[in-house]
């Protein structure tokens, strides 16, 4: 049986409507599952949408409407975006299916049942938009630490979750397992977080109405957190699907923004502990984009739309930039001027010139069909195998632009081999058509490679590209890891014409 790779995007709020960071995380995701499968992983990804909570109801009854029908209006935002941003998630969880209401409530029951939750008053300061309470002490100047906005002081019966008995557990679970929170800064702040002492988490809601209704108490609402959480698991099979739970469950990885490490490392891990299920192995989060250095937000109105993003710069464009630009967990800022620069110089030029060269040399030289396989010593062979080996490793930590680099090295001496290699002067000479031959079989056979490489990044034009060479069997069916070396693109395909892969811009 293949070994199973299960994935999973932070649940987005429907209050909002999709942005910028919100499709950064999901294509991340995108890119991770598709290497995964690439690399002959049996992969499940999991995105979604969070529903439920004061917030949701307080924005559908701005906009004067039900909050299932505003959650119902924005989850296809989010899907077509989906769709336009070529993501290849395998489900969708709302937190408003049937299904996964059934998983919360019979968790709540089961952390109730074994003394874990436990009615009690909760009083302290709350932030509406984050969700989330805080203690004075907390507070930056009287305001909410993380989004610097007004807080209340509110008090009501809650229902408590004993997150503090799990404290020691936690800590040893982070100390025997580096990899379970990524990357490392994030996994020390959290460490200091715990030792400062943990407090029982207030997990019910009595002030409003949207969500789901505590088992047997249903003046309460479960904490829209825990509901959230939840999704990772219910979406996986917990409750109706044990086959499938078994297949994927512990996920391999829980892929987030640093604005919610807490609840994924905290929270999460420790109610799942109540409730005897087994941790997810992983936990990275990323840092935060801003526009040309601002802080994105509602009343600056400065949100960078996706939407309008791909419409002028192409789908795998904006792909390309979100990961090349800065090292994935560290802050972000987006600029015009930083995306224009990388499409004109890493994909027109570098790639989409080499490729475009490549291919008319062939159609001069061999009629467009791919030359006989040559003998003797290739140097780009090496660098082949280099490469695959940098991805793969760059992969294994998430670091994405130290993937494209080395990918960009392997053009690079693609580009480097034609220039040395100089198959415009053997072309002139007659006695030296078997050279040529081999010349233009190991530059098509180094962008077969190149292709595989690009494709969970920029999958569209990974199939462009793959067209182009004329081979028939799909990416998808290719195994990367043993697809890399030298020597598979078959002689005598015929290449195809395509347009050119990425327009300048002026
Ligand atoms: O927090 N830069 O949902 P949310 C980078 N429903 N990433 C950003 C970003 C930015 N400026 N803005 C948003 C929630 N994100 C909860 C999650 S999970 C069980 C529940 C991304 O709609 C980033 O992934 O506020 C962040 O963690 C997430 O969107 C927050 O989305
Ligand atoms: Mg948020």
């Amino acid at each position: 049986m293949r070994k199973s790779f299960y994935i999973t995007t932070p649940i987005y709020y429907v209050n909002d409507v999709p942005h910028i960071g919100h499709a950064y995380t999901t294509i991340a995701a995108d890119i991770v599952a598709r290497y995964k499968r690439l690399t002959g992983y049996d992969v499940f990804f999991l995105t979604g949408t969070d529903e439920h909570g004061h917030k949701v109801e307080k924005s559908a009854e701005a906009f004067n409407e039900r909050p299932i029908d505003l959650a119902n209006r924005v989850v296809k935002r989010f899907q077509d975006l989906w769709i336009r941003l070529t993501i290849s998630n395998n489900d969708f969880i709302r937190t408003t299916d049937e299904g996964h209401k059934q998983a919360v409530q019979s968790l709540f029951k089961k952390a109730l049942d074994n003394g874990d939750i436990y009615l009690g008053y909760y009083e302290d300061w709350y932030c509406t938009p984050c969700e989330t309470f805080w203690t004075q002490n907390q507070l930056h100047e009287g305001k909410c630490p993380d989004c610097g906005r007004e807080v209340e002081k509110l008090k009501e019966e809650s229902y408590f979750f004993r997150m503090s008995k799990y404290q020691n557990d936690l800590l040893t679970h982070i100390r025997n397992h580096p990899e379970f929170i990524q990357p490392e800064s994030r996994r020390n702040e959290i460490i200091s977080f715990i030792k400062e002492g943990l407090r029982d988490l207030s997990v019910s809601r009595t002030s409003f109405h949207w969500g789901v209704p505590v088992p047997g108490n249903d003046r309460h609402i479960v904490y829209v957190w825990i509901d959230a959480l939840i999704n990772y698991i219910s979406g996986a099979g917990y409750l109706n699907d044990p086959d499938k739970f078994a297949r994927y469950w512990p996920a391999d990885l829980h892929l987030i923004g640093k604005d919610i490490l807490r609840h994924h490392t905290i929270y999460w891990p420790t109610f799942l502990m109540s409730v005897s299920v087994p941790l997810f192995k992983k936990t990275f989060a990323h840092g935060w984009w801003t526009n040309e250095g601002k802080k994105m937000s509602k009343s600056l109105g400065n949100f960078i739309e996706p939407v309008k993003l791909i419409d002028d710069y192409g789908v795998d464009q904006v792909r390309y930039f979100l990961m090349r630009e800065v090292p994935f967990g560290l802050d972000a800022d987006f600029s015009h001027k930083a995306m224009v620069n990388r499409i004109n110089s890493d994909l027109a030029n570098d790639l989409g010139n080499l490729f475009n060269r490549s291919l008319v040399m062939t159609s001069k030289y061999f009629e467009g069909t791919v030359p006989a396989r040559g003998q003797g010593n290739n140097r780009l062979m090496d660098i082949q195998e280099k490469t695959f080996i940098q991805v793969e490793n760059a992969f294994n930590e998430l670091a994405f632009q130290k993937a494209l680099i080395a990918i960009w090295e392997l053009v690079s001496a693609v580009n480097k081999y034609i220039d040395e290699t100089a198959p415009f002067t053997l072309a002139k000479d007659e006695g030296k058509k078997g050279e040529l031959s081999m010349v233009i079989y190991n530059i098509l056979d180094a962008l077969r490679v190149i292709t595989l490489f690009v494709f969970p990044f920029m999958p569209a034009t990974a199939e462009k590209m793959w067209d182009g060479l004329g081979i028939k069997e799909k990416i998808t069916q290719q195994d990367l890891s043993q697809k890399y070396r030298w020597g598979d693109l078959p002689p005598g395909a015929e290449l195809k014409k395509i347009p050119p892969l990425f327009p300048r811009i002026l």
